[in-house]
Order: C-alpha cells, then sequence, then structure tokens
C-alpha cells in the first residue's frame, strides 16, 4: 500500500455519518412506506418483499430458482482491504441466510476517487475480491459513481433448491434458536471510530464480520433448519422478529446466553458506545420486546446493536441444533406472533 497517500487521506470512517449496516433507515420509517406500495403478483416470485427475507426468490423450474440480494453502506472501518471484505462477507451472507449458493456478483460503488485516490479504491475491491474467491464467487461487473461520501457493496445472484428455503415464515413451535457469530460489532465499530477501541479488539471484530456464513448456512441445512435470517442493521432483536413474526410466533430468549465478543460489556457500559442505528433499532424493538428486570442494561443494548456482516439465527429442531455452530440462545413458542420476551 501506498502510505504517503494513506497518511494524506482523511480516515474512511470520518467520511460518513453512519457505520455499516447502522446506516440503513429504520425497520419502522421503511415498514411503513413499503406497505403503501402495489406490489405486483408473479407466481414466479416464491420470496418477495412482503416477509422481510433476506433476499428474493424466482422459481425458475420445479428444482430450481433464483436468488437475488443487494447490499451496500458506508465504511465501517477505516482500513480498505476490510472494509472491501466485510461488504462481500455482508452481501453474500443474504444468500446463506436463504441456505442458497451464490452464484456470481456485481459491485456497487461509490466514491470520491479524487480526494482519496486510487490506491485505497483499489484496496477495496482486492477484499471483496479475497472474500468473493473464498465464496466461488466469480465478480462479473458493476457501477461506480463520484460521492464525497464512500459506499461499497454487491448485488449478489445465486441459486436454491425451492423446497429447501431457509425462508422467515418457517419456524415452528419449539424449535431452538441458535446465533452463529457473536454479538458486538456494532459497538466496536461505533467506538473504534472514536479511536478508543483496543487494536486486537477491533482485529476480532474485523475478522467476524469478513467470516462467510457458509458452513453456518450448509450446517443449518443439513440440520434440517425451518427458517434462518441474519444478523444486520436490525439487530438481533430486529431480525429474530421478522422470523417471529413471520412464523406466528413468539421468542424467548436467554440474555446470558447470546454470544459475545470479549471486551463488549466494557464499551457498552459506555454512552458513546451506542450508535444511532442502535438506539434506533431499541426504540422500535421495545414496541415487540418484554425485558425481565434482571436482564442487564448493557445486554439489553447488545441485544440491540446495529450489526454488520452478523452470524445467522437459524431456527432448528431442538435435537439438532448442536449440528449447527454456535450457541443456542433460546427457543420459539406459541404465543403472540413476533413478541420476544427477554429473560
Ligand atoms: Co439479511
Ligand atoms: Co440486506
Amino acid at each position: 500500500m501506498n502510505t504517503t497517500t494513506t497518511m494524506a487521506s482523511p480516515r474512511l470512517t470520518s467520511l460518513s455519518r453512519g457505520a455499516g449496516c447502522g446506516c440503513k433507515i429504520p425497520a419502522a420509517d421503511l415498514h411503513a412506506l413499503l406497505g403503501e406500495l402495489k406490489l405486483p403478483r408473479d407466481e414466479r416470485v416464491l420470496v418477495g418483499i412482503d416477509t422481510g427475507d433476506d433476499a428474493a426468490a424466482i422459481r425458475l423450474s420445479d428444482d430450481l430458482a433464483l436468488v437475488q440480494t443487494v447490499d451496500f453502506f458506508t465504511p465501517i472501518v477505516d482500513d480498505p482491504y476490510a472494509f472491501g471484505a466485510i461488504a462481500a462477507a455482508n452481501a453474500l451472507s443474504d444468500v446463506y441466510a436463504m441456505g442458497g449458493t451464490p452464484l456470481s456478483a456485481l459491485s456497487i460503488l461509490a466514491f470520491p476517487l479524487e480526494r482519496l485516490g486510487g490506491e485505497i479504491l483499489k484496496s477495496i475491491l482486492d477484499g471483496a475480491l479475497d472474500v468473493l474467491g473464498e465464496a466461488q464467487t466469480p465478480l462479473v461487473g458493476g457501477h461506480s459513481i463520484e460521492d464525497p461520501e464512500p459506499k461499497f457493496g454487491l448485488a449478489v445472484t445465486g441459486t436454491i433448491d425451492p423446497g429447501h428455503m431457509l425462508v422467515n415464515t418457517g419456524g415452528r413451535d419449539g424449535d431452538a434458536l441458535v446465533l452463529t457469530k457473536p454479538l458486538g460489532t456494532g459497538a466496536i465499530a461505533t467506538m473504534a471510530k472514536h479511536g478508543e477501541v483496543p487494536p486486537e479488539l477491533l482485529a476480532r471484530a474485523v475478522e467476524v464480520m469478513s467470516t462467510l456464513n457458509r458452513t453456518a448456512s450448509a450446517c443449518a441445512l443439513q440440520a434440517g433448519a425451518h427458517a434462518a435470517t441474519d444478523v444486520t442493521g436490525f439487530g438481533l432483536l430486529g431480525h429474530l422478529h421478522a422470523i417471529a413474526r413471520e412464523s406466528g410466533l413468539c421468542a424467548q430468549v436467554r440474555a446470558e446466553a447470546v454470544p459475545v465478543l470479549p471486551g463488549v460489556e466494557q464499551l457498552l457500559a459506555r454512552e458513546q458506545a451506542i450508535s444511532g442505528g442502535t438506539r434506533r433499532v431499541a426504540e422500535w424493538a421495545a414496541t415487540f420486546t418484554n425485558f425481565s428486570p434482571d436482564v442487564a442494561q448493557w445486554r439489553r443494548w447488545l441485544l440491540a446493536d446495529a450489526t454488520t456482516s452478523g452470524g445467522l439465527i437459524v431456527a432448528v429442531p431442538a435435537d439438532r441444533a448442536s449440528e449447527v455452530p454456535g450457541h443456542v440462545f433460546g427457543t420459539l413458542t406459541g404465543g403472540p406472533a413476533g413478541i420476544i420476551d427477554v429473560g
């Protein structure tokens, strides 16, 4: 890397207002707007906008459907290579969360080329290409525009067996809930922006965010999972709510069983670590979440942590939960649809 260029350039995260999936439009606002749209009916569309699933599925034949998803965001870290890698893992994740196999990717790039220079742009793409290579997914094109605020992501196309999709509506009463990556990356990225995170903690968060959900997805399918989604900008509570609501069930969560990155408890004790995105999730989640009084405040923030490239929440028959790599943190049960009880 050209160090001179890097030194002269502003920090990547200083150019963005939100960071990573934390810059999503608030779920409540988005759902209200989408509810007013007249969406065309098409019987080839197996999964569309209405169920809040991770990706769309379009039937091509009886045993083959196309999966399509797009994800892009502002820099979550200053290291351009890591930003690209995280953005790629995050975009691919929505295909894995459906139980699909990624096929190809297109890049979406907004970048102030004159201000930041080509080296940084190349590093972002290098990071993305390495992760796409790991996922055996060729980058086949893209689109880029000049923009003072950098943004990067991918539109990913994949394939799926329509009879084995991990959709939000599939959860069943008694399913165990497994989370396949620890939470806390939102708080770490937020504090890193303030320059208040030890380098090894940030490195661990980057590693978690760059990790593909491929193995988790394959294990979930193998274990006969009924539903899955990935944890991103709406936090664990927001994404779990979608599964519970669409499955017509409620969720019981054991706060202390939710895996968390080391050092995050200390970060979440500080106001500064709670991003605007996390606050909006917490506010929205309060409309469907009941916390037992003994759940610590930092764990409440953790469950709302606006996450980038998080793990999968998998709803799986309880006796097969150990086949999914991760931690069992709760169950789906009969009760008011979409309500989450946290104890
Ligand atoms: Co998703
Ligand atoms: Co997405």
